[in-house]
């Protein structure tokens, strides 16, 4: 397909993520290497919604490691159960932060970041990697962003 993305700017986040999840689908369904795929997905949500710091980590032995991402510089190595990517990671769930100075342990790569919502990707029930968000917004991601992000993190998943 042509590299380029059709996102209605003046429609709500739910028609934003109902238009490119398709998309992302299709953008990656001719490519076998993962961090291409990983490369295009974190450019196309970055592109979409341009939240501040867009990417992920995957899992290596014992720690997550950084992955493809969109945004400023960002730490390359987060332990099991440490900052919300490694608490993710340790309990296989999705955390949503609309305060990052109010989660315990948070992992400050940016200090422009204020809040941060990050999926596990997960594969055979194991965590294979996550997608962190991060807006310098407060309270910027919600249940809508959990459900469609959990629905490409399945995506992701079946890629690997
Ligand atoms: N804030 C994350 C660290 C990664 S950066 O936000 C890119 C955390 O607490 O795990």
């Amino acid at each position: 397909m042509a590299e380029e993305l059709f996102i209605p700017s003046t429609q709500t986040k739910i028609k934003k993520y109902e238009a490119l999840l398709p998309q992302i689908k299709a953008l990656i369904s001719g490519e076998k290497n993962l961090i291409a795929n990983l490369a295009n997905i974190g450019a196309a949500l970055k592109q979409t919604f341009n939240w501040w710091w867009v990417g992920f980590y995957w899992v290596e032995s014992n720690e997550l490691v950084l992955g493809p991402f969109q945004g400023p510089i960002a730490c390359t190595r987060i332990a099991k159960g440490k900052g919300v990517c490694g608490t993710s990671w340790l309990n296989k769930h999705t955390i949503v932060v609309p305060d990052v100075e109010k989660f315990p342990g948070h992992i400050a790569c940016s200090t422009a970041s204020k809040s941060e919502i990050v999926v596990p990707i997960i594969k055979n029930n194991v965590v294979v990697g996550v997608l962190d968000c991060d807006s310098e917004h407060l309270n910027h991601y919600d249940e809508t962003d959990r459900i469609y992000l959990e629905q490409l993190s399945q995506i992701i998943a079946d890629l690997t």
